[in-house]
């Protein structure tokens, strides 16, 4: 059974685990708090209102995807064609459609320790075999192509800003993994989910280097739709057509009214409002945490911090159940996202209102205080 190599996505777990509670302070799971565009719920209205029900083509909504199109040109200055682009339900799906593009059965799927849970999971699932290969602040949480020449693998997986560092690769480091692998023959997945949600900085697109990857991002971060379930893909011309022929059979079309109700979704105003919000709470949990725990850098994006907790035990597991358990805060232990030295870290993330998480806070100090 392939499923027997997969594990549970803990902070699923932990959701559940925490809503015992009633006054339980979530720090655990990556969903946004704050509503999408007025514009959104009009259109998804008016979907519902003229029976929108039925499949769409397969690759998705003609006229989202040349919305999609339209924010390449805007934000990035990158030339896509909605030719390229596929609608899928949810990026976790997105990642399953890149796997079976690119990769053979036993063939092997580079990713940072730590990265994105569900990765190694999807790899499981196609049976294909997960690299981890260790980052950690002394190379500011990156890969480099140094990682990558230690190694032989057919397909690369980063994400940008990344879950659970926040950290956003350079564009000179970027560049130079895309030449890498385009030299080598792997193929380069980038999962963007979480651009727009950048702080500090300018975040780049693969795109901006090469035609030759496939970017993933979607609706569940920035847009503030997790439970819309949709997302998108870009891929070279030379796989649109398979990457047609796996979404006709693996989920035939992505939701259709949650297309309808994203045509709306690239409203800037309420965009920029949502990302001064992120940037507010990343700078109240910063602050307010630095004291407790070691955090290796301010993240850039994303809405996570990275806390190492080895000052208080060897045990992130331990210490992520105690905190439930005794003051009712939820964080999501590191064990989730690998094995390098990660069961010295906990991640909270800044997804709720500054009150809740000033709660929160007041809880956590006076219990380390009398631990
Ligand atoms: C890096 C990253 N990629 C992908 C996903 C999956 O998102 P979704 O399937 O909601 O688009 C998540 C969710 O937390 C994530 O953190």
């Amino acid at each position: 059974m392939r499923y027997h190599k997969m594990c549970s996505f803990r902070v699923m777990d932990l959701v559940r685990e925490a809503e015992k509670y009633e006054d339980t302070i979530h720090f655990e799971v990556g969903q946004p708090d704050l509503p999408p565009s007025p514009r959104v719920k009009q259109a998804l209205t008016k979907a519902v209102e003229e029976d929108q029900f039925s499949y769409t083509e397969s690759l998705g909504l003609l006229e989202l995807r040349e919305k999609i199109a339209a924010h390449y040109k805007r934000e990035y200055g990158v030339e896509v064609s909605p030719e390229r682009i596929l609608l899928t339900p949810g990026t976790s799906i997105a990642f399953m459609v890149a796997y079976l593009l690119t990769l053979r059965h036993g063939e092997v799927l580079g990713m940072s320790d730590p990265s994105y849970p569900c990765y190694k999971n999807f790899a499981h699932m196609v049976d294909v075999e997960p690299l981890f290969m260790p980052i950690g602040a002394e190379d500011g949480y990156q890969l480099t192509p140094t990682h990558l020449q230690q190694h032989t693998m057919q397909a690369l997986h980063i994400s940008s800003p990344s879950n659970p560092t926040g950290t956003i690769y350079s564009r000179e480091n970027l560049q130079a993994l895309i030449a890498y692998c385009h030299a080598q023959d792997i193929a380069f997945i980038s999962d963007e989910l979480y651009h727009g949600l950048v702080y500090d900085s300018k975040v780049v697109t693969a795109l901006e280097f090469s035609e030759d990857v496939i970017v993933i991002n979607g609706f569940s971060k920035y847009f503030c739709m997790p439970g819309i379930r949709l997302g998108w893909m870009i891929v070279p011309e030379a796989l649109v057509r398979p990457a047609e022929i796996i979404a006709q059979n693996l989920y035939i079309s992505a939701p259709t009214l949650s297309q309808y109700a994203a045509l709306e979704a690239f409203d800037d105003d309420h965009l920029a409002k949502t990302r001064e919000a992120f940037q507010v709470r990343r700078d109240y949990l910063y602050e307010a945490l630095s004291p407790y725990f070691k955090i290796d850098a301010k993240p850039d994006g994303a809405f996570y911090l990275w806390c190492d907790v080895s000052a208080y035990t060897d045990d992130a597991v331990a210490f992520s159940e105690e905190l439930l358990r005794e003051i009712h805060i939820a964080v999501t232990p590191g064990i989730d996202f690998g094995s390098h030295g990660t069961n010295h870290y906990v991640r909270f993330s800044y997804t709720r209102s500054i009150a809740h998480m000033r709660e929160g806070i007041e809880r956590l100090v006076s219990y380390l205080a009398r631990r």
